[in-house]
């Protein structure tokens, strides 16, 4: 083949290879091959020397047309393919906003908190605010200052939860300083008598841990709503007056309250509080075990003895407290018969409320 017939070759090459490269690695892979210092161009330019010097200045001159016109259709190419790249980048890419979107669920309080919320909000309207203490307890505070002999029940290992002995000394005839977990927020209002001067109005809300097996009434940790009120003359009545306006503010105006005698350690006289049942309006049916009435809360007036340990004179004040619980007051007002379902997570149960 003549050096002329080899150019020829030559362009059509490039014009084939590098003006349809169909991508910009192609294209590039063939710059190498034909242009590159190891490509046949380069390879016939090295050819020259060999030729006659008329014959050279023909073939060198239409080499180097050949480069510039290459170097030309190379630069043409990739325009165009970046074009297409791009074009089809953008296509993958382009957002249909006709789509429907993603939905993120909502998270919503659990009706426990709301509840509890809500009875905050009912004492809060007639003077009361909210006093917190710790979870992990004193058995001082959760106990002895609360009037609870050594003796008493509440105290032993199958009905409270223990941590450990903080002096480590046991009970041997000396003050018990054991470490609970909080049995009621009690704790709480002994807390804030010792620190705060009457008058003393608050609501003690907080969670709460007892050695009971769940069942459709009982949950080994639950949330307790206690209140407390210390102040001049304070008497039996206001306590009553107190509770039948919560119950009415809580359950609807038609509903009423009993106090039946009871007995707590650190109130005297106590009293457990009831309310007329809201599905057979008293008259008994198997929500209420026929009695027409639901226990709700305990209640008493503040025991001296208690008094004593928190720092206030009984001779100057007197005071009552109320202990409910918010998980029982929730299944009363929405008439869920197994308590043990407002701790299980239940997507389907919970989003109803
Ligand atoms: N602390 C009592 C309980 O947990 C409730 C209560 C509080 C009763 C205040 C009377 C007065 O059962």
């Amino acid at each position: 083949m003549s050096t002329l017939d080899e150019i020829e070759r030559l362009k059509e090459q490039i014009q084939e290879k590098i003006g349809h490269a169909p991508t910009l690695d192609v294209l590039d892979k063939e710059r190498v091959d034909l242009l590159g210092r190891k490509g046949a161009l380069t390879a016939l330019l090295r050819g020259l020397g060999n030729l006659d010097p008329e014959e050279r200045a023909v073939i060198g001159k239409a080499a180097n047309e050949i480069r510039a016109a290459a170097e030309a259709l190379l630069e043409e190419r990739k325009g165009e393919l970046s074009a297409q790249a791009l074009d089809q980048k953008l296509a993958a890419g382009r957002l249909d906003v006709t789509l429907p979107g993603r939905v993120t669920p909502l998270g919503a309080q659990h009706l426990i908190s709301r509840i509890r919320d809500e009875i905050i909000d009912v004492f809060a309207g007639i003077g009361y605010s909210v006093a917190e203490g710790p979870e992990v307890e004193l058995e001082f505070f959760n106990f002895t200052a609360l009037n609870h002999s050594i003796q008493h029940p509440a105290r032993s290992a199958s009905d409270t939860f223990y941590l450990h002995d903080l002096s480590g000394d046991t009970h041997a005839g000396s003050e018990p300083s054991e470490v609970v977990l909080r049995t009621h927020t009690s704790p709480v209002q002994v807390r804030t008598m010792q620190h705060e001067e009457p008058p003393i109005y608050i609501l003690a809300p907080g969670k709460v841990y007892r050695r009971d097996a769940a069942d459709p009434t009982h949950l080994p940790q639950f949330t307790q709503m206690e209140g407390l009120v210390v102040d001049r003359d304070i008497t039996f009545a206001d306590l009553r007056g107190t509770l039948d306006y919560f119950v009415k503010e809580m359950f609807g105006k038609d509903r009423k309250t009993r106090f039946r005698p009871h007995f707590f350690p650190f109130t005297e006289p106590s009293a457990e509080v009831d309310v007329s049942c809201g599905i057979c309006d008293g008259s008994g049916c198997r929500f209420c075990g026929n009695a027409g009435w639901i226990e709700i809360l305990g209640c008493g007036m503040v025991d001296p003895e208690v008094f004593k340990h928190s720092g206030i004179d009984p001779n100057v004040y007197t005071g009552f407290a109320f202990g409910m619980g918010v998980d029982r007051i929730a299944a009363l007002r929405y008439d869920i018969p197994d308590i043990r379902i407002l701790i299980d997570g239940d997507m389907r149960f919970l989003r109803q409320f």
